[in-house]
């Protein structure tokens, strides 16, 4: 499948086909991604939940980080729509930093697009970074960079009020020139709404089934990540399990001698072995 640009984003969205969506953090990942016929990657920020661990989330991801993990997925997924994921201070500060860290992004790791998280107070970024030539996707209602000010991971939009300044945050992304925005956690009515009234391309992640295409976490729908599952998660497997069933089989084996067997070895070339004791 040849790689998508922003013009087919446009078109499906004016036909009405749904765009798949997934994050990825590895090489290896990101060739299954593109094998199944994934259409785009992120290569998210959630990389401090789901490869390091942190505790603090997303917020001590580095730019640097974001680069290595952002190269591996574009070497495994060379022919598919990449995403770079602009972390934690590395574009809130200035105009000129945003448009520094997000061409490293595509000096280093050959993305397409990179996100970024806010909608009116982070116009100023949009614009300066837009306006360097890169594509840029938006991103608005549960931002998990600022979830301390949201008070949590918790759904946006859910009052008349909140659903209305969320419309105008994603009306000020678009005209800021934003090619596709993303809709995190919030109700379908205003994911509906908000796809209707933009032009631009909207998809989401918990964003309900009116949008125009879906995101999930990589770690979320294989059942990797164990810690919480959000509620617009649909697991399609269980690879923790799997893999914790498989390591306990195989540490059950090496107790019990039972690997390896003489089909995992190597042997000698014939009469070598005696030579060798000959030898010894
Ligand atoms: O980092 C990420 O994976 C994201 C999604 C939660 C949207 O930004």
């Amino acid at each position: 499948m040849p790689k998508k640009s922003i013009l087919d984003l446009q078109n499906m969205k004016e036909r009405g086909e749904k765009l798949v969506w997934l994050t990825s953090y590895d090489y290896t990942t990101a060739q299954f991604a593109e094998k199944a016929g994934v259409e785009m990657i992120l290569v998210g920020d959630s990389m401090g939940m789901c490869v390091y661990g942190y505790s603090g989330g997303t917020i001590p991801v580095t730019m640097d980080q974001c680069i290595v993990h952002t190269e591996a997925v574009r070497r495994g997924a060379p022919n598919t729509m990449v995403v770079g994921d602009m972390p934690f201070s590395s574009y809130q500060i200035s105009p000129e930093d945003a448009i520094f860290n997000a061409s490293r992004f595509y000096k280093e790791a050959g993305v397409d697009a990179i996100k970024l998280e806010g909608g009116r107070r982070i116009i100023k970024m949009i614009k300066a970074i837009t306006n360097s030539g890169m594509v840029v996707c938006g991103h608005i209602g549960l931002t998990p960079q600022s979830s301390g000010q949201l008070g949590g991971f918790k759904a946006q939009g859910l009052t008349a009020e909140s659903a209305y300044e969320l419309f105008l945050d994603a009306i000020a992304v678009q005209d800021a020139g934003a090619t596709f925005l993303l809709l995190e956690a919030i109700p379908p009515e205003v994911g509906k709404i908000i796809t209707e009234k933009l032009k631009i391309p909207v998809y989401g992640i918990g964003a309900g089934q009116y949008v125009d295409g879906q995101l999930l976490i990589v770690c979320d729908m294989l059942g990797i990540f164990k810690a919480f599952t959000p509620k617009f998660v649909k697991k399609y497997a269980n690879i923790a399990d799997q893999s914790i069933k498989a390591m306990e089989n195989y540490a059950k084996d090496v107790k019990n001698e039972k690997f390896p067997e003489e089909r995992h070895s190597y042997s000698m070339l014939p009469g070598e072995k005696e030579k060798f004791i000959e030898k010894i």
